[in-house]
């Protein structure tokens, strides 16, 4: 497990966010150490979209602050936002490739404009990624002639090319079809198994039990449980979890 000791690698602190009237965010508060595997889970509206798109910067927020490895990010500008986003990558529910760009162009194309690898860096890197996900031969197809979990497979891959350190995935198996889930999860494992710092919004009972080192389930904008998924599934301390677990059976 986890210890405090380390610092934290992301860090938020009565972090709050509204929507007009509306307080879709109310004071979370939640320490994630390097390494460690977040599953957050929680009803419709809970927040959960809301929560991770704060943390990559994508949501103004009314309050709180987010802390990228000690630092203060809350505040920052869209500019600066765009320095951090390389190390605090984002996998959305649809996986919005370049559909007139091969796979590998997709995955070449940030990292080589922005400078973050050389072509020859981008062009090795991408190559090895698609083998470690399984789709080597698939560099030079374009994205309408992959299945929906080959080409959420390459967005996730798309989003490592940038080297972060942090991985954000906001139910990334929802638009799948019952098939394709369990390999995109597979690659999700398998990508975060060694030292990559991961927060995934899943309703996946089976992959939260299997892979998270930590289990955060969020209600009406705020954390109500915090802990290991094997005491989150078999003991849960509020009724609110309790009845969300019976429905997810
Ligand atoms: N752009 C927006 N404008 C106004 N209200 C919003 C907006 N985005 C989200 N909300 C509201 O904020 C609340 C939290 O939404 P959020 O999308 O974070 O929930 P969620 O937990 O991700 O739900 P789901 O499981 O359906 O994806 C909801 O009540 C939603 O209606
Ligand atoms: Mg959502």
């Amino acid at each position: 497990m986890h210890e405090m000791t380390a610092a934290p690698i992301l860090e938020t602190r009565g972090l709050r966010k509204r929507y007009g009237e509306v307080e879709v965010l109310r004071g979370i508060d939640l320490c994630v150490q390097p390494g460690e595997r977040i599953v957050v889970m929680g009803s419709s509206g809970s927040g959960k979209s809301t929560f991770i798109r704060c943390l990559n910067g994508l949501e103004k927020t009314a309050g709180g602050a987010i802390l990228y490895r000690g630092r203060d990010v809350t505040q920052l500008n869209e500019n600066a936002w765009r320095g951090v986003r390389r190390s605090i990558g984002m996998v959305f529910q649809d996986y919005s490739l370049f559909p007139h760009f091969t796979v590998l162009r997709n995955l070449c194309f940030a990292p080589v404009r922005e400078k973050v690898l050389s072509r020859d860096d981008a062009d090795q890197r991408a190559r090895a990624l698609l083998k470690r996900v399984g789709l080597y031969e698939k560099a030079d197809a374009y994205p309408c002639q992959l299945s929906g979990g080959q080409q959420q497979r390459i967005a996730i891959v798309r989003s490592m090319m940038m080297q972060p350190d942090i991985m954000l995935f906001d139910e990334p198996t929802s638009a799948l079809d019952p098939e394709t889930v369990g390999e995109v999860l597979a690659i999700i494992d398998d990508l975060t198994a060694d030292g990559l710092t991961s927060i995934v919004v899943t309703h996946e009972t089976g992959f939260a039990r299997r892979c998270a080192d930590r289990i955060v389930f969020m209600d009406q904008g705020t954390i109500l449980e915090s802990c290991a998924p094997e005491i989150f599934f078999a003991t849960p301390t509020t009724d609110r979890a309790r009845r969300f677990i019976a429905n997810h059976k």
